[in-house]
């Protein structure tokens, strides 16, 4: 099957200041998004994240490097017509409802009057924002336009959505909601590629996703391949025995109220506790394998070396 994206060895440098010093960002970067997918593109703020997609959108160009886009070169209009893309810091028309708003670039589609009613209203129902629709853009609040910004991303129902950080600004129910109607992009089949900053929403949602640091494709995979089940260490809160009696089994203890928290390496240790619990008529309060997550990894990756 084609990969819905695939981008090879992609460079770009741009000059700045006074006196022009070119500055490479993007060096050498590749990887491919397949059909059918939710993919996580992540990388810490300056990675290349942003710049990544402005190449793949041909809003800028790079100076080496392929890109193929629904199997087509990236910069082919019968390309774009089936892509749909939210920008970082989308710009809204102060003045437009957000019908008004839709309205305009469903007509930049080309699509007819009552199939743009028609799919208006059903994304306005989509991104919660039905009842404001009526509403100028300069009063809505950022998530409120966030959610705008999503609904004219889908206008032209497209088969492979970009979404640039669409999770920014938005509170734990918004983004939640915002999930949602990602994972259910993917149940119509749907492909979306999504940069984001909060490491459990990509965990969450993600089949595959790529770290970009310092403008370098640092991993890629199945997140299932990147973080591994390996249990780090284990939680165990316990009550009722002497802190002393633990101090031995436990490597960081943390006293709250009559509970002790103890974060345990070795796994043997787990065993001993509680059986000194049992022991001393105490109680097990949890007791929690930890394995490595995405942030882990990403922390990892990120620290200078
Ligand atoms: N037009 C430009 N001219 C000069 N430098 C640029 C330009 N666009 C981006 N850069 C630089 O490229 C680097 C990467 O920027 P980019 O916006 O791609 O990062 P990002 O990964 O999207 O970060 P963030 O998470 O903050 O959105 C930054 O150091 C930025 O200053
Ligand atoms: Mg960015």
């Amino acid at each position: 099957m084609n990969p819905v994206l695939s981008i090879e060895n992609v460079h770009k440098s741009f000059s700045t200041g006074f006196i022009p010093k070119k500055r490479e960002i993007l060096k050498g970067i590749s990887f491919s998004v397949a059909e059918g997918e939710i993919f996580g593109y992540l990388g810490p703020n300056g990675a290349g994240k942003t710049t990544t997609l402005k190449s793949v959108l041909g809003l800028i160009f790079p100076d080496e490097g392929r890109i193929e886009l629904l199997g087509r070169p990236h910069l082919d209009p019968r390309a774009k017509e089936r892509l749909g893309f939210l920008p970082e810091n989308p710009y809204f028309y102060d003045y437009l409802t957000a019908r008004e708003f839709l309205d305009f670039y469903g007509q930049l589609f080309g699509i007819p009057k009552s199939a743009r009613d028609e799919r208006i209203a059903r994304l306005l129902k989509l991104v919660g924002m039905d009842r404001s629709s009526g509403l100028p853009l300069r009063k809505f609040s950022r998530g409120m336009l966030q959610r705008v910004g999503l609904a004219q991303a889908l206008i032209n129902d497209p088969a492979f959505v970009i979404l640039d950080e669409p999770l920014g600004g938005l509170d734990p129910l918004g983004r939640k909601e915002i999930r949602d109607i990602i994972l259910n992009l993917r149940r119509e089949g749907k492909t979306v590629l999504f940069t984001s900053h909060i490491l459990q929403d990509i965990e969450m949602i993600c089949d595959r996703v790529a770290i970009i640091v310092g403008g370098r494709i640092l991993s890629q995979g199945k997140l299932t391949d990147l973080v591994s089940e390996k249990v780090l260490f284990t939680e165990v809160t316990v009550s009722g025995v002497e802190l002393e009696e633990l101090a031995a089994l436990g490597e960081s203890l943390t006293v709250q109220a009559d509970r002790v928290l103890l974060k345990v390496v070795e796994e043997d240790k787990v065993q001993d506790i509680l059986t000194l619990v049992q022991k001393n008529n105490g109680r097990i309060h949890s007791l929690i394998p930890r394995t490595q997550t995405l942030e882990d990894l990403f922390v990892d990756m990120v620290k200078p070396q």
